[in-house]
């Protein structure tokens, strides 16, 4: 059983939380994820390691309340425990030979990003980053962001804060203006990530998009989390996340992506009344 050390609230679908997991804190790093079980019956999902402290043994999550395990898991208290939490899992972030980087989130994918920000801060790299929300209650993450990188932009689809308009209009200006990115690395929802490679390709500016598709064992052996990169075939939990957005097939990942919606539809009104019931 592992505790829940801490839990906040960073908007009304997000939350963050810190994880007493000392092996998992002593082993991850940044790009890599754990895969967790709210309760023994639970269905396994996989958050990203949204930060570390190796000293106090915790690993921080933050996730979206978009079904049924996320509204289990944000049913939970500070002081609880939920069942499992295996990691790290997959590739960290590759970091060689960067030494400026523009970090593109989008919505809850800034949590998965921002550790890849810290990190190529941490290294002395020039980070600039650009986060989008739909509007502004959404908003996640700004002063964490702020404190590692060079350059912020915040935009909202709505302009109710920041600048109004999609995360790939101040990346063009920026590619445009004659920012010489070593890489673009993007995290977000697929549609936009697949945006942000149109953007980036005719430049010729390498791109890195991190992967999300359904996973169910985390370890390469189910194929759930299979993708086309380069016309192969990849599995995003050990050969990913991180994948050259220039190769991957994100016309079938989309499709990929929706193939369980009626299931996971049954399980959001399962646990909603459960939910309900408990209260
Ligand atoms: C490597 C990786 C890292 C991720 N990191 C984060 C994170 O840091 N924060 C965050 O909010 N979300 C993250 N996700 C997505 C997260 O796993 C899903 O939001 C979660 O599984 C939803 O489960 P649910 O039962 O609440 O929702 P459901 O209603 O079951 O599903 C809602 C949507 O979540 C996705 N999903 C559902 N089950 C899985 C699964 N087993 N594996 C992958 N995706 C699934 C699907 O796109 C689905 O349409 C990550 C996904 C992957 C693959
Ligand atoms: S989740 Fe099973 S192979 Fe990747």
């Amino acid at each position: 059983m592992y505790k829940i050390v801490s839990k906040r609230v960073l908007n009304p679908t997000v939350t963050m939380m810190d994880i007493y997991a000392p092996l998992v804190a002593k082993n991850a790093e940044a790009g890599q994820f754990i895969i967790l079980r709210v309760d023994k019956d639970g269905e396994r999902i996989p958050l990203t390691v949204a930060g570390y402290d190796r000293t106090a043994g915790t690993v921080k999550i933050i996730f979206q309340i978009v079904g049924g395990t996320t509204m289990l898991l944000n049913a939970k208290k500070e002081g609880e425990f939920i069942e499992d939490f295996v990691g790290p899992l997959g590739c960290a972030a590759k970091t060689d030979g960067i030494k400026k980087v523009c970090i593109v989130g989008g919505g809850v994918g800034c949590a998965i990003a921002l550790p890849v920000a810290q990190k190529f801060h941490e290294l002395g790299c020039e980070v600039h980053s650009i986060i989008g929300f739909r509007n502004k209650d959404l908003l996640i993450l700004e002063e964490e962001f702020k404190a590692c990188s060079d350059k912020l932009t915040v935009m909202t689809d709505d302009g109710s804060y920041g600048r109004q308009g999609v995360v790939t209009m101040p990346l063009k200006e920026a590619i445009e203006a004659g920012e010489n990115y070593d890489e673009v690395i993007t995290i977000g929802p697929l549609i936009m990530m697949k945006f942000v490679v149109a953007t980036t390709k005719p430049y010729g500016v390498p791109t890195t998009v991190s992967m999300n598709p359904i996973m169910i064992d985390g370890t390469g052996m189910c194929g759930g989390c299979r993708l086309t990169v380069g016309g192969k075939t990849k599995f995003a939990c050990v050969d990913g996340p991180d994948f050259d957005g220039f190769e991957v097939d994100f016309d079938e990942a989309m499709a990929r992506s929706n193939a369980y919606a009626e299931f996971e539809q049954r399980a959001r009104e399962k646990n909603c009344n459960l939910l309900k019931g408990a209260n």
